[in-house]
Protein backbone atom coordinates (compact mmCIF):
# COMPACT_ATOMS: atom_id res chain seq x y z
CA UNK A 1 0.00 0.00 0.00
CA UNK A 2 1.38 3.34 -0.87
CA UNK A 3 1.66 6.46 1.74
CA UNK A 4 -1.34 8.80 1.00
CA UNK A 5 1.52 12.02 1.22
CA UNK A 6 -0.69 14.04 -0.72
CA UNK A 7 -3.05 15.47 2.00
CA UNK A 8 -2.76 17.65 4.52
CA UNK A 9 -2.94 16.43 8.71
CA UNK A 10 -5.18 18.53 10.24
CA UNK A 11 -6.58 19.08 13.71
CA UNK A 12 -9.18 16.10 14.28
CA UNK A 13 -12.45 17.24 15.61
CA UNK A 14 -16.07 15.30 14.51
CA UNK A 15 -15.69 16.61 10.96
CA UNK A 16 -19.28 15.32 9.59
CA UNK A 17 -20.79 18.61 8.27
CA UNK A 18 -23.33 19.53 7.81
CA UNK A 19 -25.67 18.17 10.61
CA UNK A 20 -29.39 19.30 11.73
CA UNK A 21 -29.63 21.76 14.41
CA UNK A 22 -32.50 20.85 16.46
CA UNK A 23 -34.05 22.42 19.38
CA UNK A 24 -34.00 20.39 22.65
CA UNK A 25 -36.93 21.32 25.19
CA UNK A 26 -36.17 20.29 28.44
CA UNK A 27 -37.54 19.93 32.01
CA UNK A 28 -40.95 19.69 34.05
CA UNK A 29 -43.46 22.25 35.95
CA UNK A 30 -42.17 26.15 36.40
CA UNK A 31 -38.67 24.84 35.56
CA UNK A 32 -37.99 24.19 31.99
CA UNK A 33 -35.81 25.30 29.34
CA UNK A 34 -34.47 25.65 25.30
CA UNK A 35 -31.37 25.33 23.77
CA UNK A 36 -29.60 24.66 20.49
CA UNK A 37 -27.88 21.16 19.69
CA UNK A 38 -26.23 19.82 16.94
CA UNK A 39 -24.70 16.49 18.70
CA UNK A 40 -27.41 14.62 17.57
CA UNK A 41 -27.47 11.00 15.82
CA UNK A 42 -29.78 8.37 15.00
CA UNK A 43 -28.47 5.19 17.10
CA UNK A 44 -31.20 2.66 16.88
CA UNK A 45 -33.74 1.10 14.26
CA UNK A 46 -36.69 -0.92 16.45
CA UNK A 47 -37.37 0.68 18.53
CA UNK A 48 -36.47 3.97 17.29
CA UNK A 49 -33.58 5.59 19.41
CA UNK A 50 -31.20 8.86 19.18
CA UNK A 51 -28.26 10.12 20.98
CA UNK A 52 -27.84 13.68 22.14
CA UNK A 53 -24.20 14.54 23.54
CA UNK A 54 -25.09 17.36 25.96
CA UNK A 55 -21.77 19.27 28.13
CA UNK A 56 -22.65 18.82 31.70
CA UNK A 57 -21.89 22.49 32.39
CA UNK A 58 -25.25 23.62 30.24
CA UNK A 59 -28.24 24.24 32.76
CA UNK A 60 -30.56 21.90 30.51
CA UNK A 61 -28.32 18.66 31.42
CA UNK A 62 -29.42 18.09 34.83
CA UNK A 63 -32.86 18.81 33.86
CA UNK A 64 -32.51 16.04 31.20
CA UNK A 65 -30.75 13.75 34.15
CA UNK A 66 -33.43 14.06 36.38
CA UNK A 67 -36.22 13.64 34.60
CA UNK A 68 -34.98 11.49 32.46
CA UNK A 69 -36.33 13.14 28.97
CA UNK A 70 -36.50 15.75 26.68
CA UNK A 71 -37.85 16.94 23.22
CA UNK A 72 -36.19 17.09 19.51
CA UNK A 73 -37.87 20.10 17.90
CA UNK A 74 -36.93 20.46 14.42
CA UNK A 75 -36.68 24.03 13.47
CA UNK A 76 -37.68 25.53 10.26
CA UNK A 77 -34.28 27.14 8.92
CA UNK A 78 -35.66 30.75 9.30
CA UNK A 79 -35.58 30.33 13.10
CA UNK A 80 -31.46 30.60 12.99
CA UNK A 81 -31.50 33.86 14.89
CA UNK A 82 -33.88 32.62 17.71
CA UNK A 83 -31.75 29.13 17.67
CA UNK A 84 -28.74 31.09 17.99
CA UNK A 85 -30.08 32.76 20.82
CA UNK A 86 -31.30 30.18 23.15
CA UNK A 87 -27.74 28.30 21.86
CA UNK A 88 -26.03 31.30 23.53
CA UNK A 89 -27.83 32.09 26.28
CA UNK A 90 -28.25 30.09 29.35
CA UNK A 91 -31.63 29.87 31.62
CA UNK A 92 -29.46 30.86 34.66
CA UNK A 93 -29.71 33.92 33.19
CA UNK A 94 -33.21 34.91 31.68
CA UNK A 95 -35.98 33.14 30.86
CA UNK A 96 -34.98 32.23 27.17
CA UNK A 97 -39.14 31.77 26.84
CA UNK A 98 -40.22 35.28 27.80
CA UNK A 99 -38.04 36.60 25.41
CA UNK A 100 -38.52 34.65 22.13
CA UNK A 101 -41.89 33.67 20.01
CA UNK A 102 -40.90 30.02 21.09
CA UNK A 103 -44.42 28.63 22.67
CA UNK A 104 -43.83 25.28 25.36
CA UNK A 105 -46.65 23.03 24.83
CA UNK A 106 -47.63 19.56 27.11
CA UNK A 107 -45.80 16.51 25.65
CA UNK A 108 -48.93 13.25 25.44
CA UNK A 109 -45.79 10.68 26.93
CA UNK A 110 -42.71 12.30 28.21
CA UNK A 111 -42.61 15.42 30.85
CA UNK A 112 -40.27 17.65 28.87
CA UNK A 113 -42.64 20.50 27.09
CA UNK A 114 -42.63 20.47 23.10
CA UNK A 115 -42.20 23.91 21.20
CA UNK A 116 -45.47 24.72 19.42
CA UNK A 117 -43.97 26.54 16.68
CA UNK A 118 -41.71 23.82 14.77
CA UNK A 119 -43.13 21.80 12.91
CA UNK A 120 -41.85 18.40 14.01
CA UNK A 121 -41.40 17.19 17.93
CA UNK A 122 -40.13 14.10 19.04
CA UNK A 123 -40.79 13.06 22.70
CA UNK A 124 -37.74 11.18 23.79
CA UNK A 125 -37.38 8.69 26.76
CA UNK A 126 -34.13 8.45 28.33
CA UNK A 127 -32.89 5.16 28.75
CA UNK A 128 -28.87 5.15 28.99
CA UNK A 129 -26.34 7.92 29.85
CA UNK A 130 -22.41 7.39 29.20
CA UNK A 131 -20.37 9.56 30.63
CA UNK A 132 -17.78 10.91 28.13
CA UNK A 133 -14.37 13.17 28.36
CA UNK A 134 -16.33 16.53 27.82
CA UNK A 135 -20.53 15.62 27.50
CA UNK A 136 -22.76 13.24 28.44
CA UNK A 137 -24.58 10.87 26.22
CA UNK A 138 -28.01 10.35 26.74
CA UNK A 139 -29.43 7.68 24.56
CA UNK A 140 -33.09 8.04 24.08
CA UNK A 141 -36.22 5.97 22.83
CA UNK A 142 -38.13 8.24 20.53
CA UNK A 143 -41.86 7.35 22.28
CA UNK A 144 -44.41 9.72 19.87
CA UNK A 145 -43.69 12.05 17.08
CA UNK A 146 -46.03 15.07 16.58
CA UNK A 147 -45.82 16.74 12.85
CA UNK A 148 -47.56 19.64 10.96
CA UNK A 149 -49.71 17.95 8.26
CA UNK A 150 -48.28 19.71 5.56
CA UNK A 151 -44.52 18.23 6.28
CA UNK A 152 -46.02 14.69 5.86
CA UNK A 153 -45.61 12.82 2.71
CA UNK A 154 -48.13 10.22 1.56
CA UNK A 155 -46.90 7.16 4.18
CA UNK A 156 -47.06 9.87 6.67
CA UNK A 157 -43.58 9.98 7.20
CA UNK A 158 -42.00 13.53 7.53
CA UNK A 159 -40.51 14.66 4.50
CA UNK A 160 -37.40 16.90 5.28
CA UNK A 161 -37.56 18.84 2.05
CA UNK A 162 -41.16 20.07 3.35
CA UNK A 163 -39.80 21.49 6.42
CA UNK A 164 -36.95 23.10 4.04
CA UNK A 165 -33.90 20.61 5.16
CA UNK A 166 -34.16 22.12 8.77
CA UNK A 167 -31.29 24.28 9.97
CA UNK A 168 -27.90 22.90 9.68
CA UNK A 169 -25.07 23.49 11.77
CA UNK A 170 -22.12 24.27 9.39
CA UNK A 171 -18.38 24.20 10.83
CA UNK A 172 -16.88 27.84 10.61
CA UNK A 173 -20.43 29.12 10.26
CA UNK A 174 -22.48 28.71 13.22
CA UNK A 175 -20.85 28.47 16.74
CA UNK A 176 -21.61 25.95 19.84
CA UNK A 177 -20.20 29.18 21.84
CA UNK A 178 -20.45 33.07 21.56
CA UNK A 179 -18.35 34.55 18.56
CA UNK A 180 -15.66 36.97 18.92
CA UNK A 181 -17.87 39.23 17.57
CA UNK A 182 -21.06 37.92 19.73
CA UNK A 183 -23.40 40.96 20.49
CA UNK A 184 -26.02 39.59 22.61
CA UNK A 185 -28.52 42.25 22.43
CA UNK A 186 -27.95 42.58 18.76
CA UNK A 187 -28.93 39.33 18.59
CA UNK A 188 -31.96 39.21 21.34
CA UNK A 189 -33.29 42.18 18.59
CA UNK A 190 -33.56 39.43 15.76
CA UNK A 191 -34.52 37.38 17.71
CA UNK A 192 -37.48 38.72 18.84
CA UNK A 193 -37.68 39.69 15.27
CA UNK A 194 -38.96 36.76 14.23
CA UNK A 195 -42.51 35.31 14.35
CA UNK A 196 -44.38 32.25 13.55
CA UNK A 197 -46.16 32.06 10.21
C1 LIG B 1 -25.74 25.77 16.65
C2 LIG B 1 -25.50 25.35 18.06
C3 LIG B 1 -25.29 24.01 18.37
C4 LIG B 1 -25.06 23.59 19.70
N1 LIG B 1 -24.85 22.27 19.97
C5 LIG B 1 -24.67 21.85 21.26
C6 LIG B 1 -24.49 20.46 21.56
O1 LIG B 1 -24.52 19.59 20.67
N2 LIG B 1 -24.33 20.11 22.85
C7 LIG B 1 -24.29 21.03 23.87
O2 LIG B 1 -24.12 20.66 25.05
N3 LIG B 1 -24.44 22.36 23.61
C8 LIG B 1 -24.63 22.77 22.34
N4 LIG B 1 -24.80 24.10 22.04
C9 LIG B 1 -24.66 25.09 23.14
C10 LIG B 1 -25.91 25.25 24.00
O3 LIG B 1 -27.07 25.40 23.22
C11 LIG B 1 -25.71 26.52 24.88
O4 LIG B 1 -24.60 26.34 25.72
C12 LIG B 1 -26.92 26.95 25.67
O5 LIG B 1 -26.65 28.26 26.10
C13 LIG B 1 -27.22 26.06 26.87
O6 LIG B 1 -28.29 26.61 27.56
P1 LIG B 1 -28.67 26.27 29.08
O7 LIG B 1 -27.49 26.62 29.96
O8 LIG B 1 -29.86 27.12 29.35
O9 LIG B 1 -28.95 24.79 29.13
C14 LIG B 1 -25.04 24.53 20.74
C15 LIG B 1 -25.25 25.91 20.44
C16 LIG B 1 -25.49 26.31 19.11
C17 LIG B 1 -25.71 27.77 18.82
Amino acid sequence: MRSSNTKRLVEPNTTLYPVPVVLIACGVGDSINVFSLNRIASCNAEPPMISISVRPQRASHDLIDKTRSFSVNIPWPEMEVVSNFVGTTSMRDLDKWEHVALSPVEAQMVSAPLIDECPVNLECQVLEKLTLPSHSLFVAQVIAIHADEDVLNDRHEVDYQLVKGGLTYKAGQVRERPVENFRPKELLIKAQEWQPK
